[in-house]
């Protein structure tokens, strides 16, 4: 198999392409880097820079490398600006996935892993979200990420394509601190930053239904979901048919003051939050049934959430070494 790993300098792909590569896969990486770095990836992996948006490279990408699987990373994913830039949003994700996977159809590539997320389920009002939860997404990240899932599943019924869509919950934490995720658009670098700044952290409402009132979402640490998407395409290097959409998250609820609390043990900076309103659209609880992927893709999570605090931390001190305390 040759693989290629769309978005594979970003913050995830970087952390797929690593491992897939130390497990003796053949990778390339095909990323614009309008968000990715270079130096996320070794020397060993090929980087070509361009965008899925562009269907003359990419056939001839396919053709030059004899590639056989897709990784599909290469996506805009911060929900608000999908809110203020929608049409933008469709056509990088939903467009930039159409014209790949057209290329994809054209060069006979039979494998085909897409990045989903939890975003394409909304709010559901239940404890636990399985691959059977409607999904009703409720903002247009999200609904890329659903009319992404319909559109590789549509192309692998009519191309014969085995397909196999991964649902991410809240990812966190780096393998290498050179690796982290260096965006502040999730929970646990938006603390690193407001501790750096000497600003108290922000927990965006206390009255939920939940047992301390903050919101529970499932993290996972992002070597966990490297190791998830190697047994995907293990699954479809083994000749695995059909489309396979499954959950990817630990099936345990952490509390946005839990969280925060921990952060606070492992930076040493243990400075009490300050409660704000509520931010609208945010769901009391989010959390996976992680038990379909045990089961299709005999993965689970190993890593707990201090780790992912920790090496999240580590990355963090590496790009801002100002937070560094004496
Ligand atoms: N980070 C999360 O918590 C999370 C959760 C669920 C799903 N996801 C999904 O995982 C994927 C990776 O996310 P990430 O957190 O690593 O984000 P990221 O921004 O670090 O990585 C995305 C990469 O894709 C590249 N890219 C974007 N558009 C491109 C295009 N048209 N052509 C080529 N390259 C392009 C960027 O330069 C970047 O390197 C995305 O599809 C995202 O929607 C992320």
């Amino acid at each position: 198999m040759t693989w290629l790993i769309t978005g594979g300098a970003g913050y995830i792909g970087s952390h797929v392409a690593r491992a897939m590569a130390a497990d003796g896969e053949r990778v390339l990486v095909l990323d614009d880097l309008s968000a990715g770095a270079r130096t996320r990836l070794p020397a060993g992996i090929p980087l070509v820079h361009g965008s899925t948006l562009d269907g003359e490279l990419l056939k001839r990408v396919f053709a030059e490398h004899a590639v056989t699987g897709v990784v599909h990373l290469a996506a805009r994913k911060q929900v608000g600006e999908s809110v203020a830039q929608p049409t933008r949003y469709y056509q990088e994700n939903v467009g930039g996935l159409a014209t790949l996977l057209n290329a994809v159809a054209e060069a006979g590539v039979q494998r085909f892993l897409f990045s989903s997320s939890a975003a394409v389920y909304g709010n559901p009002d239940v404890d636990t979200i399985t691959e059977r939860t409607p999904c009703a997404p409720v903002n247009p990240y999200g609904e890329t990420k659903l009319a992404g899932e319909w559109l590789v599943r549509a192309a692998g019924r009519a191309h014969g394509i085995a397909t196999v869509c991964l649902r991410y919950f809240n990812v966190a934490g780096a393998a290498e601190p050179e690796l982290a995720d260096t965006g502040v658009f999730n929970v646990v670098p938006m603390v690193f930053d407001r501790l750096t700044r000497g600003e108290a952290p922000r927990i965006f409402g206390a009255d939920y239904p939940t047992p301390d009132g903050t919101c529970v979402r499932d993290y996972i640490h992002v070597a966990d979901l490297a190791d998830a998407h190697l047994a995907a395409a293990r699954r479809l290097a083994g000749g695995a048919d059909g489309d396979l959409t499954v959950n990817i998250g630990r099936g345990e609820g952490v509390s946005v003051r839990e969280l925060v609390t921990l952060i606070g043990d492992v930076t040493g900076d243990p400075t009490p939050a300050i409660v704000e309103p509520r931010r609208p659209g945010d769901a009391p609880r989010a959390v996976a049934s992680a038990a379909l992927a045990e089961r299709e893709l005999g993965w689970s999570a190993r890593r707990g959430l201090r780790d992912m605090v920790e090496s999240a931390w580590q990355g963090w001190l590496l790009h801002h070494p100002e937070a560094r305390r004496a």
